[in-house]
């Protein structure tokens, strides 16, 4: 059965000190409570992740990347391969951010490859996607979920989704204050199962995770994550604040 999950996105926040700092807080504050088999990731930047592994051993904490390159190795200035996220103790990679697309230019179909690579490499891969709000108000929101799925997951095998978690982020919620109501979350997270009901089978889509992000807050969690298909949430500003995330955590 598929498991309720609440991951930081730190984004390129948090120095050195600040990491040390926060995996303790977060660490320390879900010690003390009973998680009802929640998941609780954080996704620190790269150069913070082997502290990050570090401060969250023999806890429940997870530690997950928020990008990597898709080849194996080779002659590709400034970027990180999934061979050194697994070396340094990373499970988990963060792909397909909307911040990816837009300043980084990634496209659904190098995401297909970073998809496949992280796979090969045995990482469980948090794939994000979402429409922005000029699709929303032509009412395509559906459509270029749709395609944005199928174009960077569809070509995978049935059993590749064990390691898929799926990230429905609007763009037009993230960082803005705004958030979508819980109905509309619902609504798409129940479309977005159909989709892979459609293809993969009732099971496959029944098992998946489907979290939602943009503008999470302890003031809406319990409401969003409240909805039968929303199975958590990917949280950028309130995971930052220990008591904030902690609260998010807790909203199940
Ligand atoms: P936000 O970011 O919670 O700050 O809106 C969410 C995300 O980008 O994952």
């Amino acid at each position: 059965m598929r498991k309720n999950i609440v991951a930081g996105n730190w984004k390129m926040n948090n120095d050195l000190k600040a990491t040390k700092k926060l995996v303790k807080q977060i660490r320390k504050s879900i010690k003390k409570t009973d998680l009802k088999g929640t998941r609780v990731i954080v996704a620190p930047t790269f150069v913070n992740l082997i502290t990050a592994v570090k401060g969250s051993k023999k806890s429940k904490l997870e530690v997950a990347a928020q990008n990597m390159h898709q080849a194996n190795n080779g002659a590709f200035t400034g970027e990180v391969s999934a061979e050194m996220l697994k070396s340094v103790g990373v499970k988990t990679v963060i792909l397909g951010h909307s911040e990816r697309r837009a300043y980084f230019g990634e496209t659904d179909a190098l995401l297909a490859e970073k998809v496949n690579t992280a796979l090969a490499h045995k990482l469980e891969v948090i794939f994000c996607f979402g429409e922005e709000l000029a699709d929303r108000k032509a009412g395509k929101e559906e459509a270029v979920v749709e395609s944005q799925i199928k174009n960077a997951l569809f070509h995978l095998e049935a059993n590749a989704y064990k390691n898929i978690v799926l990230a429905y982020e609007p763009v037009w919620a993230i960082g803005t204050g705004e958030t979508a109501s819980p109905e509309q979350a619902q609504d798409m997270h129940a479309f977005i199962r159909k989709t892979l009901a459609d293809t993969y089978g009732s099971e496959i889509a029944d098992s998946i995770s489907i979290l939602y992000g943009g503008s999470v807050k302890p003031a809406n969690a319990k409401e969003i994550f409240g909805k039968p298909d929303v199975d958590g949430g990917l949280i950028g500003g309130a995971s930052l604040n220990a008591n904030d995330f902690h609260a998010i955590v807790t909203a199940f």
